[in-house]
């Protein structure tokens, strides 16, 4: 094992205190006892198709499929000869229960507006829209975009894209014009759908302006439509562009939901790998909203009572799984926010609980460092016993921050779930189950059933557990699943070949998820983090290449090299080494902030490097292969043990980059 892998392993290991769950909670949980986890794992593993074929059960099928599982990694297909419709799932099918009067989302505006739709007004509207897509001459098979603020409307148009059967595509509003037409020309969608603007802290974020200038270079988009939500000014061309609330006026609420195979594609969701293009994931009907729907019910202990509220932007899976399909599918009330934590003031999170007494609250990592940041006087403010489960997703939680979340927010009585998956994943697969596992501070812990994890060396081999310096025997790998589940991705987007090659061609039979894991003797896992060349900048995404591309289009640059770093806030920060011609001192600030404007307008300020140092040249191998690992250390700041340099073509251009470390 390297020294850094161990130095990494006595950190986390320090904090050992383990969390029960309240009797209280246990008694009255999904999930309820560890025998019944158990048994439902040693199940899922040893007869998949009965326990998943049982579990299918929990939706509702127009067509009861033939087949549960079909063909090998990553190909296989679930639910074959069934006909289903996730629409149906998340609304109609609670209609006729006495859910219909039930609040289905209660969506609360940054300037302080609601709405509340109950699952009849969000089955009128949805089933309105799905109308006007047919009207715009969207079918089943098509691809639309989204592109919007949290708003109902985004909602909405999902379900009503997977009502008709059209697969949507969701770009998060932070993301530029330039990656919003490479996403439209990906997909080749037909249609975009977005707003005047959206609210984010108390200023609007041009969204169709932005689309407007997507479309110049994305010539498959033949239409748009516009929800009118901050009345910004915008500009409609004829005969391209529809106001969302003119084309609902006159429009029929009776629209059926289209009997679809289970393999149908619901919905493409772009995400980054270690190479410059992002990759548009595949998920498909059947097996992801199976996914979705149980693990919210089994992670998040979802009963018919609870105000659930996931703070996650639908741009992103964790929206597209936790605050539509999963709550909706099973007959929630999901609360929808649309602005930041921070607005007006730094208590709008708390504010929210309290006047919605939430019940469980999912949010990230990066979030509960800045609400410490922000002080205990903003949640102190106000009313939060209505919390009974706090969840957090998208990056390891460390310990301190899993104190502060567990005692001031939970104020000591609510369990933790740190729920470990990604986009391609499509729902949770390792994480503790509030009603049984034990928390520990900054574990994600067991597998769910279905999950078959394994820790595997840079070889393939599965990795050896080794004692640790305090006692501890623990395992540390690459993490890969042995086994697929319902909703794992089924391909990337238009190039099946780059799915196999980048998850299923690294370790034999195995998927690869891009992740470092530890596991105990328990058989509890901990995620450090990603091996790959991926950051995780605020639980978003980014890799490395794609900035790296974005820097390079700047007039001047000739070469970059992006690498993360330990951020306060957002657990990763991103520090790029650049050589560009000719950058004389006295100009280097400005040619910073051309840089970072640059990135904003390639990708979006979510990528903007928060430190750019100007070198001479780049430490490689002679093989002329960048040194990523020393320009990691110099930007963690640990620049007098950079390790061995000696195959470096030129090592003293480590030193010179070293003393110039900004
Ligand atoms: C990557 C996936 C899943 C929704 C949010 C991000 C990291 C996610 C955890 C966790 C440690 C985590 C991993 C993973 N990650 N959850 N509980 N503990 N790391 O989705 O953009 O697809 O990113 O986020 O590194 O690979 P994503």
């Amino acid at each position: 094992m390297s020294s850094e892998a161990s130095e990494k392993i006595e950190s986390v290991l320090k904090e050992t205190r383990l969390f029960p769950p309240p009797a209280e909670f246990v008694e009255q949980a999904h999930i309820s006892s560890e025998e019944k986890y158990q048994e439902m794992w040693n199940r899922a593993k040893d007869q998949p198709a009965e326990f998943w074929g049982e579990t299918a059960g929990n939706l509702h099928w127009f067509k009861k499929f033939d087949t549960v599982l079909e063909g090998e990694m990553p190909n296989t297909k679930w639910f074959t000869g069934g006909k289903i419709n996730a629409c149906y799932n998340c609304v109609d099918r609670h209609l006729h229960t006495w859910r219909k009067n039930k609040a289905a989302i209660i969506w609360e505006g940054e300037p302080g507006d609601t709405r509340v739709l109950t699952y009849q007004d969000l089955h009128r509207e949805v089933s309105k829209f799905a109308n006007v897509l047919k009207k715009l001459g969207v079918t089943t098979g098509d691809r639309v975009t989204l592109y919007m603020p949290m708003i109902p409307e985004l909602a909405i148009a999902m379900l009503a894209c997977s009502r008709i059967g059209a697969t949507h595509s969701i770009i998060f509003g932070g993301f530029s014009a330039d990656a919003v037409a490479d996403r439209n020309n990906d997909a080749q969608s037909k249609l975009v759908i977005t707003a005047d603007a959206g609210w984010r802290r108390g200023k609007e974020v041009p969204l169709k302006t932005a689309v407007d200038e997507s479309l110049e270079k994305s010539p498959s988009v033949e239409k748009v439509v516009v929800v009118r939500r901050t009345g910004a000014e915008v500009t409609m061309v004829d005969d391209r562009d529809y106001w969302w609330h003119e084309l609902m006026e006159d429009v029929s609420a009776d629209c059926e939901a289209v009997e679809l195979e289970s393999e149908h594609p619901l919905f493409i969701l772009y995400t980054s790998g270690s190479t410059g293009k992002p990759k548009g994931v595949l998920h498909t009907t059947a097996g992801y909203l199976l996914g979705a729907t149980m693990t919210s019910r089994w992670v998040f202990d979802l009963k018919e009572e609870d105000t659930y509220w996931c703070t996650a932007d639908i741009g992103w899976i964790t929206g597209h799984s936790y605050i539509v399909y999963g709550p909706l599918s099973n007959g929630a009330t999901t609360i929808m926010y649309e602005g930041a934590p921070n607005w007006p003031d730094e208590g709008r999170f708390w504010e929210i609980v309290e006047k919605y007494q939430v019940n469980i609250f999912y949010t990230a990592p990066t979030a509960i460092r800045a609400f410490i940041k922000w002080g205990d006087e903003f949640p102190n403010k106000y009313d939060l016993s209505s919390l009974r489960l706090l969840g957090t997703v998208g990056e390891p939680i460390n310990p301190k921050a899993w104190m502060w979340y567990y005692e001031i927010i939970g104020g000591e009585r609510c369990p933790i779930v740190d729920t470990w998956w990604q986009t391609e994943t499509g729902g949770c697969l390792i994480t503790n189950l509030a009603g049984i596992t034990p928390a520990k501070a900054s574990w994600a812990t067991l597998p769910l059933p279905g999950v078959q994890p394994v820790l595997v060396d840079e070889e393939g081999n599965e990795a050896k557990p080794a004692p640790t310096a305090d006692g501890a025997v623990i395992t540390s790998g690459n993490l890969c699943m042995k086994a697929p589940w319902p909703g794992i991705l089924r391909t990337t987007w238009g190039d099946h070949d780059r799915c196999r090659q980048t998850y299923f061609s690294t370790y034999k039979d195995l998927y690869f998820t891009g992740d470092g894991a530890l596991r105990d003797e328990n058989g509890n896992y901990r995620i450090t983090g990603r091996v790959d060349d991926v950051l995780n900048v605020s639980g978003h995404r980014i890799g490395t290449a794609e900035v790296e591309n974005a820097i390079n289009m700047h007039a001047g640059v000739i070469e970059s090299a992006v690498v993360g770093y330990p951020h306060d806030i957002k657990g990763q920060g991103i520090y790029a080494y650049i050589i560009a011609e000719g950058v004389k001192p006295e100009d280097e600030e400005r040619q910073r902030q051309n840089i970072l404007q640059t990135v904003t307008r390639i990708i979006g300020p979510i990528a903007k490097p928060d430190k750019i140092q100007f070198v001479n040249g780049l430490p490689k191998t002679r093989s002329g292969k960048i040194m990523r690992r020393i320009l990691r250390k110099i930007a963690e700041g640990q620049t007098d043990n950079l390790g061995d340099t000696s195959t470096l073509l030129d090592p003293a251009v480590v030193e010179t980059i070293a003393k110039g470390k900004v």
